[in-house]
């Protein structure tokens, strides 16, 4: 894979964080990329558009109300101007603007102009980050397509620890080559996952469930979509919205994640469960709201099916993936899952280590394959976990293709 003759736009909004654009510039022309830079006036408060101009040996954009602005505009926005537009680090304020069509500098108004890829990666404080206005924003983006990198987690200018630091340079870098030079390895394969929790109904208040986000889920569902797969992702109820280009079916319960996975398991060449199915429902939940009294209240609860198992037994040429999350003793129990359930590979979590499992950006995960190799990651994003589990599965369909 090369970038070599690449060309992209970096934007660089007014954050701290300008100061590590000076890396990605670096970081991309020693890869042979040509990088135009757009700063935002307040860009120019935290680095000096020269260092920009040295280092990516072009002239800085930076304004809009110039005589030649509108040709340089259709310039660099066209197909063959730039094949992606970065904007790193993306404030609070470019995000905002980008989500409503603003366009009342030279970078927003460069954003609506092109038709090429988009890679944001924010970076702000962890209370701005975590504001609704910002999370609306960053998932109507989203939705339009427009791959979202980080941020990280831990200290932040403020001298807060929490979400909002610049993704790492070589995360950033990685977003961008994928889009730059797409690898299309999973082109063919129709790749069915599921995600999240599911929702048992005790009444028509209550549920039992599980703590599942969907995020793991869902990275897998972009990652194996973005590879090539036709990607039908089978979603309990998450506050996530459909990655662009996936299929997604919502259910609530477990029984109907059982009919989902089932009525679509015919066309699928790839079974990737990263839900966390609850185990049992209630046997008959009430019609009305149950009512608090005095006593203990006892519920009988019985066994939904396993739907990974029955998966494996109808396993065919398929492959199929399990996932485990445990509290202990993780690659005894994740290897028992992986013998009962007849999988090709297991993903155990440790829930209960830090940055591991439900709700978190990142997972710690250890995969196990029937033929006894076991491999552990590092503590990573999920996405960089997604990435891992598709390149194993591409390297088992190779295996298989061979034999
Ligand atoms: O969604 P996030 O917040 O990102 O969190 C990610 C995650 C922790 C949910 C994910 O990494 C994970 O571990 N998913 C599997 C959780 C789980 O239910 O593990 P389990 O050990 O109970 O189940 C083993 C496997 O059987 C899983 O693939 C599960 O989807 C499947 N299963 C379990 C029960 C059941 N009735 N039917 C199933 O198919």
């Amino acid at each position: 894979m090369t970038l070599q003759g690449k060309k992209i736009v970096l934007g660089v909004t007014g954050s701290i964080a300008a100061y590590k654009a000076v890396e990605l510039v670096r970081a991309f022309v020693t890869a042979g990329v040509s990088v135009r830079v757009v700063m935002t006036e307040s860009a120019q408060q935290f680095v000096a558009p020269l260092t920009f101009a040295t280092l990516s040996r072009q002239e800085v954009m930076t304004d809009l109300f110039t005589l030649d602005a509108e040709a340089k505009i259709r310039h660099v926005a066209a197909p063959d101007g730039a094949d992606l537009l970065l904007v790193a680090p993306a404030t609070a304020n470019a995000i905002a603007k980008f989500a409503q069509g603003l366009a009342d500098d030279l970078l927003s108004t460069l954003f609506l102009a092109t038709t090429q890829p988009v890679v944001l990666a924010p970076a702000m404080d962890t209370d701005m980050y975590r504001h609704l206005a910002v999370q609306e924003n960053l998932e109507r983006l989203r939705n339009r397509g427009v791959r979202i990198v980080g941020p990280a987690t831990g200290e932040l200018a403020s001298g807060l620890l929490g979400p909002g630091r610049l993704a790492d340079i070589g995360e950033i870098v990685q977003a961008a080559t994928e889009l730059l030079c797409p690898t299309r390895d999973l082109r063919g394969e129709v790749v069915l996952i599921t995600a999240g929790p599911t929702r048992e109904p005790l009444d028509p208040v209550r549920y039992l469930s599980t703590r599942a986000s969907g995020k793991m889920g869902y990275a897998l569902a972009e990652e194996a979509m973005t590879r090539g797969a036709r990607t039908i992702l089978v979603s309990g109820p998450t506050a996530l919205s459909s990655p662009h280009g996936v299929e997604c079916i919502r259910v609530e319960t477990a029984l109907q994640m059982h009919t989902a996975v089932l009525d679509r398991l015919a066309e699928a060449t790839v079974v990737i469960k990263a839900a966390a199915v609850s185990d049992y429902r209630v046997a008959q939940p009430a019609d009305s709201k149950l009512t608090k009294r005095d006593a203990p209240l006892t519920l009988e609860l019985v066994p939904n099916p396993d739907i990974l198992k029955e998966v494996g037994t109808k396993k065919g040429e398929r492959i199929v993936v399990g996932f485990a999350a445990e509290t202990g003793d993780l690659i005894r129990r994740a290897h028992r899952k992986l013998t009962a359930k007849r999988l090709d590979l297991i993903v155990a979590n440790d829930v209960s280590q830090e940055g591991a499992g439900f709700g978190s950006e990142t997972n710690l995960v250890v995969i196990l394959d029937s033929g006894g190799g076991v491999e552990e990651l590092p503590l990573l994003p999920k996405r960089q976990v997604a990435r891992h589990i598709i390149d194993r599965v591409v390297g088992l369909r190779q295996h298989k293709d061979r034999v």
